[in-house]
């Protein structure tokens, strides 16, 4: 069963990865591309060999022959195109964050129930093959029980605070916050993914120079896992030159991860991840290839649609992820450990 997608938002995220490995994606027709600009989205189509170019989003839901979207515009426009799409009956894959607050959220969940289509949020590092790896040997009790876990995401570029106006990085209606929840929900999602344990408690250090918005660049953050380990995940847009270590200690092993995230490496030797696995036996190290994320994340969205499964990050956990963001965000603006599930609504 072939799923037609129309793509929103043909901006940089699209260019680099999205659309292209779209391309490659069984079951998958990338139909048509979203962008305001029609020049522009026939330059996009021309391309990656998209056969419609639509200049707004009403367009693309009112094509029968279009099954479900892809969104990759700024955040803030997630949720208004998730109702939409609902209302209109396509299935929609959401790039993350899923929405700009857990109340909005719950009302983009609801909504796609009442049409029954599938929703999805894009956290691309589950499908990554060192991340699969470490979490089928730390469930198989291969490391024994996980005490500590460690994830820094360091971005490979110098990225300043984005000037009042020059993009919609700076507008708080359209940007959900800032490094903690944008590059650092990858870190404790990844965290909490591998090691079979949801982030229950927070407390959080930044460089914010706001609290409301939070205008964060660098971060470090403590996580309470349900099954007693701590994580400590860390992310910076100020820090180029740092390393990706990403280190999980059990009571029997422990297991490095090289060049994690490597997507976010720009190339490179850098770009090829490794797992070690470190024991009573010794230390054996495995390199492992970077995985097309995006690819394997819109092939699990249309077994889901197709019935077989569920979307790989499920708007629950794209719910319980912004939960985390807001108790994060708590936790810094009141300087104290947050509970989680004090920001997580019930589900209608
Ligand atoms: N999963 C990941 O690791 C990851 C990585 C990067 C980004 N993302 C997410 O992907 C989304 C897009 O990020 P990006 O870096 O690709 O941003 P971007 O380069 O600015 O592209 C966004 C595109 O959305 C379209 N758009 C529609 N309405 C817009 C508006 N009012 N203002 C600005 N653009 C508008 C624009 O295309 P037209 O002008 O042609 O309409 C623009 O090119 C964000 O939600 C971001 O958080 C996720």
């Amino acid at each position: 069963m072939t799923i037609r997608w129309a793509l929103l938002g043909p901006g940089r995220h699209a260019n680099w990865f999205v659309a292209p490995q779209m391309k490659k994606a069984t079951d998958t027709e990338l139909a048509a591309v979203v962008s305001r600009d029609r020049a522009r989205g026939k330059a996009f189509a021309e391309k990656y060999g998209i056969p419609a170019v639509y200049t707004s989003v009403d367009e693309a839901l009112n094509d029968r022959t279009i099954d479900a979207i892809y969104d990759a515009t700024p955040d803030g426009l997630h949720v208004p195109h998730i109702l939409a799409a609902a209302a209109a009956g396509k299935h929609i894959l959401v790039e993350k964050p899923l929405a700009m607050s857990v109340r909005e959220c719950v009302d983009a969940i609801a909504a796609c129930r009442k049409h029954g289509v599938k929703l999805g949020v894009v956290f691309n590092q589950r499908h990554e093959a060192v991340h699969q790896e470490a979490r089928r040997m730390v469930s198989e009790g291969a490391i024994g029980e996980v005490k500590l876990v460690h994830v820094p995401i360091p971005l490979r570029a110098l990225l300043p605070r984005p000037a009042p106006g020059s993009s919609w990085r700076a507008d708080p209606a359209m940007r959900y916050g800032g490094i903690a929840v944008s590059i650092g929900d990858h870190a404790h999602d990844t965290l909490a993914y591998i090691v079979g344990q949801q982030v229950e408690e927070v407390s959080i250090f930044t460089d914010a120079t706001r609290d409301e918005p939070p205008d964060d660049q660098v971060c470090g953050m403590i996580l309470k896992l349900s099954q007693g380990a701590i994580g400590y995940a860390a992310a910076s847009f100020a820090t180029p030159f740092a390393r990706r270590p990403f280190e999980i200690h059990g009571t029997k092993g422990t297991l490095v991860i090289e060049n994690s995230f490597a997507y976010l490496s720009g190339g490179g030797p850098e770009a090829t991840p490794s797992l070690t696995l470190v024991n009573e036996a010794g230390s054996n190290t495995r390199p492992m290839p970077a995985s097309e994320c995006f690819r394997l994340e819109v092939e699990q969205f249309n077994r889901a649609i197709a019935g077989d499964g569920e979307p790989t990050t499920p708007a629950a956990d794209g719910l319980r992820i912004l939960a985390i963001g807001a108790a994060l965000y708590s936790a810094m603006q009141n300087r104290r450990v947050t509970r989680v599930a004090d920001f997580l609504p019930p589900l209608p």
